[in-house]
């Protein structure tokens, strides 16, 4: 078995790998978020669970390291600039700063968090080019792609729109149409234009840098086969190994806000491949500022290293990125670890439905801890998404954190300090016991833990806490402390132990939690190692208000607001919604509005987003396709009251004609309303 495979059972601290004895040394990183847009609840799943598992490893004594950065590159961050009057670099200065006070308020911990757009990354870009050019992994290329002679720059597919080319729906994104799911190239569009200006994109000629990435498919499967990431996620990659790896198109054409390609004018590096880069930068910067070697840290065996992502970006990671690195001879990483997407209420997270959650306002109403619990509890080694349900999250706080853990702290403390001059006695037989069963479970948290399986350690950790509290009701200490003190104190001696040893458990997850136990128990941190440390005869200080009930109204709140302010959609290569080019009044005033009444609702087949419309309006009767099947039930259609956009020019689409079109908003999917009219309204009518 690999050292890879094996990297499961290692218990810290021992000796593990190639006759080492150590503490681990281990650098661990999480995916670089855009530098231009917020940090949202769905980020903080993966922030949260290698935040966790960095803790947990300090808590073992091992010497673990923590790197991110802001991913600064890329058409999207110079459009927003752009649009924000402001250049890519103010942009990305400014999110740096919410990016890592984000972070910081949920106490996410890193050793460095840095840029992709520092010298650091640059140098290392242009030396991994540089090696991959030399070994013969690159290709230079002629290609034709669309370019706006309005904008002066090459377009990503996401920047052009038109007409699908497979059913004539308009309106549709460069790659792949939203309407009937077909996927194809620009060049494929009808009419396609610049979604900035408007303007026909133009194909032009430009040579580009290609990396031969299928040079390197004997690597990357004996690097999987060895285990390099999860079951799922190595099915996947075969799937692709099968389909045959392709060449990647690492150059883009100027302007572009990234770093120039030596030897070019006017070519840049494609942000993806400079992204991953900056996992090393960071680590670099880190090793300069703190007097150690990067080639030690990165490209040595005395650490480990491991990256965490989620599964949208499995492509780059499980293959660009390993490959990029064995052919320019540095270190890949020891594991992948991939995690699923969050959903809420068991959707996708939604600006409309108020559950695209920005950090900062989740901090508005909420505790940071709450959702770092939350998560933890739920959180597994799968690539399954992972579902914040509102209703769960408030029950399981309430239960849990305040009914289990604070509770038990809350029935021994106050009374110590006031009744038992805060001093703890010995334990008893029972007490032994007691103490002896949380520390049994030790092992099989710590290896939870280690595994990535949160939420089987989150279990027991809260079984041993009903097992804490069952001891508390079976010896009664607020009726034993009219009668026998010391027999009080016997019993507290033994709960504060408890809740010592909970703590130390608890500390990856709840670490400011962790803080405030310390301080009313007087001890140092808590650290794995001297969990078996029995506190007797020992003061405790005063004790403190540990963890807040939540009440339902205050998850409301936070989802009106962020109804109201709607989170800022990061905006990516894959998913800028930019403005349609400008109309004039006359234009808007050829649009003849109407009020129609639905006769007929039938489905479409083959077209599982459309319904077809049988329109009165007004003495004769129209057929419209109309995307709305996943919003609105057949049978509540008929005889419903639309806004009818009367003078559309019919168009012929793959499963049909549609005369016209019926007007509706929302955010796609189940969320679209249509727009009606008083059901008095006559078919025919104009509307104003
Ligand atoms: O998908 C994303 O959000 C990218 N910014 C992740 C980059 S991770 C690494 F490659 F830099
Ligand atoms: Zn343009």
């Amino acid at each position: 078995m690999s050292d890879r495979n094996k990297l499961c059972c290692r218990q810290p601290g021992v000796i593990w790998q190639k006759g080492k004895v150590m503490p681990r040394n281990i650098v661990v990183t999480s995916a670089l978020p855009y530098a231009n847009g917020p940090i949202h609840i769905g980020h903080l799943v993966e922030y949260l669970q290698t935040d966790i598992w960095v803790r947990f490893h300090k808590l073992c004594g091992n010497r673990c390291l923590y790197f991110c950065a802001d991913d600064t590159h890329g058409t999207p961050i110079m459009i927003t600039a752009r649009k924000e009057g402001i250049s890519p670099e103010g942009l990305i200065e400014r999110v740096h700063k919410e990016h890592q006070k984000d972070f910081s308020d949920f106490f996410v911990e890193f050793d460095n968090y840095y840029s992709t757009h520092s010298p650091e990354n640059k140098s290392f870009s242009e030396l991994i080019f540089n090696r991959l050019n030399e070994a013969g992994a690159i290709a230079r290329r002629n290609i034709r792609q669309p370019y706006c002679e309005g904008c002066k720059m090459s377009l990503p597919d996401r920047y052009i729109r038109g007409v699908c080319p497979r059913c004539n729906a308009e309106d549709q994104y460069g790659d792949s149409c939203e309407i009937c799911s077909a996927t194809y190239q620009p060049t494929d569009l009808i009419n396609p234009y610049c979604s900035t200006c408007g303007a026909t994109p133009v194909l032009r000629t430009s040579e580009h840098y290609f990396f031969k990435l299928a040079d390197y498919e004997p690597q990357l499967k004996q690097l999987i086969t060895e285990g390099y990431t999860q079951k799922s996620v190595a099915n996947k990659l075969d799937e692709w190994f099968d389909t045959g790896l392709k060449d990647w198109d690492i150059s883009r054409d100027g302007p572009y806000f990234g770093f120039k390609i030596p030897g070019e004018e006017n070519k840049f590096f494609y942000v993806w491949l400079d992204a991953p880069i900056g996992y090393m930068a960071s680590v670099k910067n880190y090793c300069d500022n703190n007097g150690l070697d990067f080639d030690e840290v990165w490209n040595g065996d005395k650490y480990e290293l491991y990256h965490f992502i989620g599964k949208d970006i499995m492509y780059f990671h499980a293959l660009f990125w390993p490959a990029m690195l064995i052919g320019s001879g540095f270190k890949t990483a020891d594991k992948l670890f991939v995690h699923g997407f969050l959903t809420v209420n068991g959707q996708k997270m939604s600006k409309s439905r108020g559950t695209f959650i920005k950090a900062s306002t989740y901090l508005k109403h909420l505790d940071p801890e709450h959702l770092r619990y939350y998560y933890a509890s739920k959180l597994t080694a799968g690539i399954e998404d992972i579902d914040l349900s509102i209703e769960d999250f408030v029950n399981k706080i309430n239960s849990n954190l305040v009914g289990k853990f604070a509770n038990l702290a809350s029935r021994s403390g106050p009374m110590l300090a006031k009744k038992l001059d805060g001093r703890l006695g010995q334990l008893d037989t029972e007490g032994k016991g007691l103490v002896a069963k949380l520390l049994n479970a030790k092992g099989r948290i710590v290896e939870n833990f280690e595994n990535l399986n949160y939420a089987a350690a989150v279990r027991i950790i809260a079984s041993l806490a009903d097992e804490a509290n069952r001891y508390v009701e079976q010896n009664q200490p607020w009726a034993t402390i009219k009668t026998d003190i010391e027999k009080t104190r016997t019993t507290l001696t033994a709960v504060i132990n408890a809740v010592r040893i909970l703590t130390v458990y608890l500390k990856p997850i709840l670490p400011k939690y962790a803080e405030k136990v310390e301080r009313f128990l007087n001890i140092g941190p808590l650290t794995l190692d001297d969990i078996e440390t029995v506190l007797q005869g020992h003061r405790i200080n005063d004790f403190q208000h540990l963890f807040e009930r939540i009440e339902k109204e205050q998850v409301d709140a936070m989802i009106e607001e962020s109804k109201e302010t709607g989170g800022t959609k990061t905006m990516t290569d894959e998913s800028v919604e930019p403005i349609k080019p400008e109309c004039t009044v006359d234009d808007f005033a050829k649009i003849d509005l109407r009020i129609a009444k639905v006769v007929k609702a039938e489905p479409v087949e083959g077209a599982d987003k459309l319904l077809r419309l049988q329109l009165d309006v007004g003495g004769e009767q129209k057929s419209v396709l109309a995307a709305i099947a996943q919003a609105y039930k057949l049978e509540n259609l008929t005889d419903k009251i639309v806004i009818y956009f009367a003078n559309l020019k019919p168009r012929t689409m793959r499963f049909g004609t549609s005369e016209g079109m019926i007007l509706a908003a929302g955010s796609g999917g189940k969320d679209i309303f249509m727009l009606g009219a008083d059901a008095g309204a006559r078919p025919g009518q104009q509307v104003s």
